[in-house]
């Protein structure tokens, strides 16, 4: 299997790293397309094992076809590479989010049926054993009818985040193309995403909510929203809520508690890397560490073999139409609540300005314990 990557920096440094640590070693990386690769962290190594640097996809097509290449290049370069490549022969691992229209996700699905290749999205978590092993677990009931599934991300940001790029917290980048970005489509989609996927009735579906309300917020002077409070049903009776924030005082590394009738699964980033369910009669099992680096690297050993044995990737365009639909639809439909200037604090730390608003936190984990968002959130039509 011939693999091409193509956006070597940035994330795209998690894919060499596969590599290069052996996480993938059935597998070997023969093609990168990068323009700037003497700014990315993987250039010596890309040097010494000799693969091949290519500034464009034309220019990789003319020497070699992959089976497959993977798209880790910022967001408004998916569709149109993602399109070439396909159209060219290859596969596709793209990383998430794959579009930020419903439309574009249509279209990427309509060329990969037309052209008979597979397309993958990569939200690491819906290939992780973890994750598999769970979701096969509720298919079988073994841990009863799901009830409550809810996750808290506070990940603070500096003000560089938003102020050093042209499409963090944007609609549209420079350029005018559509971005949709927020702490919704981008840094916490993975944990909003999951309630969906576990909750699909296939191994590569997810579940469209039938019930959503939501309140956002921006701590930050950007377009869209850096804090959410989102909540809502899946057609299988199980409600979700989804808490995050890159605008509040304290760090803390994503937690969840997914309620079933049997019992509870648990993960807690912060104090333990195991996700692990405890059942009413006590007894505990253990599902995996789903952000352990060999976990993560499952999203490209299980898309080969979804390609090897011509079966669905674990995550498609299907996958992901939840998750994406959940976003628009709150995007158009929910208020942007700006939190006043006496709120908000500014803080110097490690040589970086954070901006947060008092309180923020306090809520959050209130909300989280309880269930609850706060007043004045907004019901949305779907
Ligand atoms: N799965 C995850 O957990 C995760 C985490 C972070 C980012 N991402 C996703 O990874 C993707 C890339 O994000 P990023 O932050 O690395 O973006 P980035 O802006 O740092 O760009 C990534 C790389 O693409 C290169 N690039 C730019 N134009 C190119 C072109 N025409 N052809 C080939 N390469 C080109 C850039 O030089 C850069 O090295 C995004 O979709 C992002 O959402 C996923």
């Amino acid at each position: 299997m011939k693999i091409a990557l193509v956006g070597a920096g940035g994330y795209g440094g998690a894919y060499t790293h596969f590599f290069q640590a052996g996480l993938v070693p059935d597998l070997k990386l023969d093609a990168v397309v990068e323009p700037y690769i003497e700014k990315a962290a993987s250039a010596d190594w890309i040097a010494a094992q000799q693969i091949p640097v290519y500034p464009t996809l034309e220019a990789l097509y003319e020497v070699l076809c992959p089976d497959l290449v993977i798209i880790s290049t910022p967001i408004p370069l998916h569709v149109p590479q993602a399109v070439f490549c396909m159209e060219h022969g290859s596969h596709v691992l793209c990383e998430k989010p794959l579009t930020p229209s419903y439309e574009d996700a249509l279209l990427l699905k309509q060329v990969a049926e037309r052209t008979g290749k597979k397309l993958g999205v990569g939200f690491q978590w819906s290939f992780s054993d973890t994750m598999q092993f769970l979701k096969a677990d509720m298919a079988q009931g073994v841990l009863g009818r799901p009830l409550f599934f809810k996750t808290h991300i506070s990940w603070v940001r500096p003000e560089t985040y938003y102020s050093e790029s042209n499409w963090k917290g944007r609609i549209r980048n420079d350029a005018g193309d559509l971005v949709c970005d927020s702490i919704l489509t981008n840094a916490t989609a993975h944990y909003l995403h999951n309630i969906f996927f576990l909750n699909g009735d296939k191994p590569e579906t997810s579940a469209m909510p039938t019930e959503l309300k939501g309140f956002l917020g921006r701590v930050y002077p950007i377009e869209t929203f850096d804090t959410c409070f989102v909540e809502g049903a899946l057609p299988n009776g199980c409600r979700f809520l989804h808490i995050a924030s890159h605008g509040a005082e304290t760090n803390s590394e994503p937690k969840l508690e997914y309620a079933f009738e049997n019992a509870t699964v648990y993960f807690d980033s912060n104090t333990d890397p195991t996700l692990y369910a405890v059942f009413k009669d006590g007894q505990r099992k253990d599902y995996g560490q789903p952000l352990s680096e060999r976990e993560v690297s499952q999203k490209l050993s299980r898309m080969v073999e979804a390609i090897n044995n011509d079966t669905l990737p674990c995550c498609g365009v299907d996958t992901i139409l939840p998750h994406l639909v959940a976003c628009k639809k709150l995007l158009e439909q929910v208020p942007i609540h700006t939190y006043p200037e006496e709120d908000l604090c500014l803080q110097l730390r490690n040589g970086s300005w954070f901006t947060y608003a008092r309180g923020l936190y306090e809520e959050m984990d209130r909300h989280y314990q309880a269930g609850t968002i706060p007043e004045g959130a907004v019901t949305v039509q779907l």
